[in-house]
């Protein structure tokens, strides 16, 4: 590979793992690295997008508002796209931010409004003459979901605008924050713990989990609030309105006459020394604010001056996140286990004595693997710096100072040879930081393996969480998904737990998620980077379970996102004979033929691959992808003997067109195209 080439590797090996960790953030409610990591990862394809212009692509994350919306609500189009924020990791960064601004603005005076970063998620609240009217998330920052009856349960946002903040404009829209404070999320996981209900990871999470309920009235048992700290899109503003604020701090003051709670926190500095001490006083106070918060929010007071640096596509340049550095603490290494993972991926983790860090009580840390461990050398006993970036998975970094030499220092750990589950001997992947259980049959993978299945993130089978599967696995009841659909009332008798009532809730949960959509099935099956999105785009193009076993690597990879890695995954999986045994049963049982929301489009190029080559009039390069695709086809970047025709637009490719003669493929004028969407036929 020439360093080119293993540049451009690189930078598709960010853009994957940047939306896969998009999709568990911001669809599944389940991040899975510390924000801190995702940091890291954004800025190295940042910085390598930067210095190979070459590579840049409209569609990389970094060019995006992250988070797709999910399906169980309408959605709404935002009448001003809902930005994200550039991060500040350090007062470096923060300095650096405002003297690009300063030398945007030369010759004025800025002040700098800052408010606390609350860890909640974004929302537009519509008032029509100062009634609420709608209540949209997010999303991609273009199209949110439309979660208005879940939002007229949250007490603190006020349904009316309060008149004293001046007569309200026809249209106004105000953002802020859902979140849930700190205090509310540790009774709520006590209760959700006690009822045996689905516990929360953080505030963050709670607070999305909850507003998109499905059913209100389960939102409004749930203590959100909002807190107000922008204007949206508006109509009938008079300039001299009380409704047009010249400045953000004036903003707050409005919202916060209106009705609205307003960060207590908020305030203004006017020069740079003021503003890296207002930061630094949220990251040493971020512990005793009533919400979490993951760091603070600074923005040019002057709101016109907004329209002069104006933004990126993604986040605007008036604006920066200071991020607080992830908190670390010292504990006792107790001992270190080793857990094996649905693919068979053994990882280390450590057990330790609880310490409060990052927000949450930390009683387990991951020592991510082998050589992490070793590379650190900790041993159980010693003194142990954990780090927690306020979100999911706390880690270990390394051993507290003084800990090497310490009397009496265990000896070094090593790594276990054999699987803690079914003793098979565990194998190290040859140029790659991972140890496996190469055993299919390992009881621990195969309750993993069905756990992840009935998980919310895939067929959402309420009742059947880790345990659960466990217990059924023990018992013989269940080895793998398909044994699920086979299960009777009467299989349950003697499984500790499980009375007649539990058991009929569990056999109709199961036997409701049958009509779940092919995508949850085909994520549920849990291969490797197959997440809702890239299940989306596979299914678009092969829209059964049945194409999909036929499906080859070469026309997976054609596809919108899908690398050639991730193809090759899914090949493998489908062509692994269990795989077809259990696919087929599962298609037996009726699961996953639900028809998918993609295939509204007559599936007019169903199964057949369509080679583009050159301009086609009226369609962009990726249109004229998503056109075949919405039709049931593919569209390989090259021609082969499976390629149904070759479209040739403007400049087409020399080589595509000679291959195709020399196949004999039909090549049609650009002009045919429609006819050929439409058809699936072709041209006289
Ligand atoms: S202003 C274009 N102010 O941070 C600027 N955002 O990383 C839009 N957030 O989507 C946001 N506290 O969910 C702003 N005081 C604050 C905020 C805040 C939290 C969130 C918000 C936004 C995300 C961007």
């Amino acid at each position: 590979m020439t360093s080119r080439e293993a540049i451009a590797a690189r930078v598709e090996a960010l853009r994957a793992e940047l939306r896969y960790h998009n999709e568990r953030y911001y669809s599944l409610d389940e991040p899975e690295i510390p924000d801190a990591d995702y940091d890291e990862l954004f800025r190295e394809l940042k910085a390598l997008e930067e210095a190979h212009p070459e590579l840049r692509d409209a569609s990389s994350p970094t060019a995006l508002v992250s988070g797709t919306p999910t399906s169980n609500f309408g959605s709404v189009r935002h009448a001003k796209p809902m930005q994200s924020l550039d991060n500040a990791l350090n007062d470096d960064e923060l300095v650096a931010w405002v003297g690009r601004c300063e030398k945007g603005l030369p010759d004025r005076e800025l002040t700098y409004a800052y408010e606390p970063k609350v860890d909640g998620l974004a929302m537009s609240l519509t008032y029509v003459n100062g009634i609420l009217t709608q209540g949209a998330t997010r999303g991609d920052g273009v199209t949110g979901e439309d979660v208005t009856a879940n939002i007229l349960t949250i007490a603190s946002i006020p349904q009316t605008l309060d008149p004293r903040a001046g007569v309200p404009p026809q249209v106004v829209e105000v953002r802020g924050e859902v979140y849930m404070a700190s205090v509310d999320f540790a009774a709520l996981n006590v209760r959700q713990a006690a009822a045996q209900e689905k516990t929360f990871v953080n505030p963050r999470n709670a607070a999305a989990g909850s507003l998109r309920q499905k059913d209100p009235k389960i939102t409004a048992t749930r203590p959100l609030n909002f807190l107000a700290y922008q204007l949206g899109a508006s109509e009938g503003v008079e300039p001299e309105s009380s409704w047009n604020p010249a400045t953000q701090s004036g903003v707050l003051r409005l919202l916060k006459t209106a009705g609205f709670e307003v960060s207590a926190e908020a305030g203004i500095a006017s020069s740079v020394d003021e503003l890296v001490a207002a930061c630094a006083w949220f990251e040493e106070h971020r512990h005793t604010l009533p919400y979490e918060v993951d760091g603070a929010v600074v923005k040019l007071d002057d709101l016109s001056l907004h329209a002069v640096l104006g933004s990126t596509s993604r986040a605007p340049r008036w604006a920066i996140a200071k991020k607080f550095p992830p908190e670390e603490k010292q504990t006792v290494l107790v001992d270190i286990e080793i857990s094996v993972g649905r693919t068979g991926r053994v990882t280390p983790f450590a057990v330790l004595e609880p310490v409060f860090v990052g927000g949450t009580t930390v009683q387990m840390a991951t020592l991510h693997n082998e050589d992490h461990v070793a590379a650190r050398d900790v041993r159980p006993g010693d003194l142990v710096i954990v780090r927690k970036a306020g979100d999911v998975i706390p880690e270990v970094v390394g051993p507290a100072a003084g800990q090497a030499n310490r009397p009496g220092r265990s000896a070094p750990w090593k790594f276990p040879s054999v699987c803690p589950s079914c003793s098979t001997a565990l194998v190290r992947i040859p140029g790659e930081n991972v140890t496996q259980c190469p055993n299919w049959d390992c009881v621990a993978q195969t309750v993993q393996r069905i756990a992840y299945f009935a998980s919310r993130a895939a067929m959402d089978i309420e009742g059947l969480g880790e345990q659960r599967v466990a217990q059924l696995v023990a018992a013989g009841l269940v080895s793998d998904v398909a044994d699920l659909y086979a299960l009777k009332n009467t299989d349950f008798h003697g499984i500790e737990g499980m009375g007649p009532v539990s058991a009929a809730k569990l056999v109709d949960a199961i036997e409701a998620s049958r009509s779940q959509s092919m995508q949850r099935v085909l994520v549920g099956l849990g291969i490797h980077e197959v997440g809702p999105a890239n299940a989306r785009v596979v299914i678009r193009a092969f829209p059964s379970l049945q194409l999909l076993l036929g499906a080859e690597s070469e026309q997976l990879a054609a596809l919108d996102g899908i690398g050639p890695k991730t193809a090759a995954r899914v090949v493998t999986f489908m062509n692994d004979e269990r795989n077809v045994a259990l696919i087929e049963r599962l298609m037996k049982f009726d699961v996953g033929i639900a028809e998918s929301s993609t295939s509204q489009l007559p599936q007019t190029l169903l199964g057949k691959a369509v080679v583009v080559t050159g301009a086609v009039d009226g369609f962009t390069r990726q249109e004229v992808e998503a056109a075949v695709l919405a039709r049931g086809g593919t569209s390989p970047g090259s021609v082969s003997k499976k390629t149904f025709c070759v479209v040739a637009g403007a400049s087409p490719g020399a080589s595509k067109l000679s291959k195709a003669e020399t196949l004999g493929l039909p090549v049609l004028p650009a002009s045919a195209f429609e006819y050929l969407l439409a058809t699936g036929q072709l041209p006289d």
